[in-house]
């Protein structure tokens, strides 16, 4: 089978070097092309990344000598994966859909839009089909899909068999954030050592209403949006990768404990569609009195899971728990790579 070609927007970040790393040795996809800002533009990958290279395993072969260009869209590849700053997403996104490219994005700028789906495989694979609203609304040849952000992921797949068996009413949920979310090289170390910093712009706010969107329903050519009330708390804390969020829990039925365990286990929508990137447990519980820890348990499922512990009654609403995400895999490029797989299974690529 020949692969599918991906350009790799915003190749020099945080984001996008992980998803360098990722399609390695991907079965379907390969990268052709790789673009950053002028100010990377033509360099060779190498040469951009000489001290920027943050992943701990070496940078791969493939990448060393694709030469960087300018994020325009006249690239040789079908698919572009966003990493862009969201300062300049919006309007190269736009440019890269308008002239044919499938776009899947990790960036903030389209994620409300209506006709743009807001996808996490497991929770919605059917939003894809907005892509045929969305391109008769803007005429445009290509599309976009977007994922959530990264704190959203990891809260939603947790929630997602909950709301499924039991039903949601209410959601708290309080984050403590890894720095790599910033990007790099993010929130100065100044800021940061011996401290947390109650406040991630506008973080709150996407907490409390893209899940909404996510556990919606899809219907005709619009999503009938969830209806249970959230209430988000976002903070920085010094931890390099991994955001952990303690979210309590208003349930419509009641439910044993030992049910709603059961139910983070079974839950694997994905099994049966063989998604190269999807994770075998898209739920991980961990029953250690003092886990999930970002030191010891971002990484499992290769930071694909979301790793949940510390289940209990809670004093106001009905349960509480802790969810573990890896921010940069499962939190942003690993879900653009499966947004991608999931689009080829669709048919929308190849
Ligand atoms: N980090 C996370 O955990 C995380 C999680 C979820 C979502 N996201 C989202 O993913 C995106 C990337 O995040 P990141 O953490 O990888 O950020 P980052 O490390 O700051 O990287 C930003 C990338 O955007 C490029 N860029 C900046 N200005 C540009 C311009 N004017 N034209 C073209 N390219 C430009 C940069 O290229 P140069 O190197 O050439 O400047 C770099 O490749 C953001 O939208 C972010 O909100 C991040």
């Amino acid at each position: 089978m020949a692969k599918i070609s991906v350009g790799i927007l915003g190749a020099t970040g945080m984001v996008g070097q992980s998803i360098i790393q990722l399609l390695e040795k991907h079965p379907w996809f390969e990268v052709t092309e790789v673009a950053a800002s002028e100010k990377s533009a033509g360099k060779l990958y190498e040469e951009a990344m000489a001290n920027r290279w943050n992943i701990s395993q070496e940078m791969p072969e493939y990448a060393r000598r694709l030469k960087l260009k300018e994020c325009k869209p006249d690239l040789d590849c079908e698919i572009v994966l966003s990493a862009l700053d969201s300062s300049v997403a919006l309007e190269v996104e736009r440019a890269f859909a308008g002239k044919g490219y499938a776009v899947s994005s990790n960036a903030k700028s389209h994620r409300m839009d209506r006709d743009i789906p807001l996808l996490i495989p497991e929770i919605n694979a059917d939003h894809v089909d907005l892509i045929k609203a969305q391109q008769r609304n803007r005429k445009w040849k290509g599309f976009i899909v977007t994922d959530p952000n990264c704190s959203t992921i990891h809260m939603c797949i947790a929630l997602k068999p909950l709301l499924d068996k039991f039903g949601l009413e209410k959601v708290m949920v309080t984050t403590m954030q890894a720095v790599s979310g910033a990007g790099y090289p993010g929130v100065p170390s100044m800021d940061m050592i011996d401290n947390v910093v109650p406040f991630i712009r506008e973080e709150e706010e996407k907490l409390e209403t893209e899940p909404l969107k996510i556990m919606g329903r899809l219907s005709g050519d619009r999503i009938k949006e969830a209806d249970f009330a959230i209430s988000a708390q976002c903070n920085r804390v010094a931890v390099r990768y991994g955001h952990t969020e303690c979210v309590s829990v208003k349930l419509s039925e009641n439910a044993d404990k030992e049910d709603i365990i059961s139910s983070f286990g079974k839950f694997n929508p994905l099994a049966d569609m063989k998604l190269p990137s999807a994770p075998k447990r898209p739920i991980v519980y961990l029953e250690g009195e003092n886990r999930p820890q970002p030191k010891l348990d971002a990484n499992i499922e290769g930071g694909m899971a979301s790793v949940v512990g510390r289940l209990r009654k809670c004093g106001i609403l009905d349960y509480k728990f802790v969810v573990l995400g890896h921010n940069v895999m499962r939190g942003a490029a690993g879900a653009a790579v499966l947004n991608a797989e999931l689009l080829k299974i669709r048919g929308y690529l190849g």
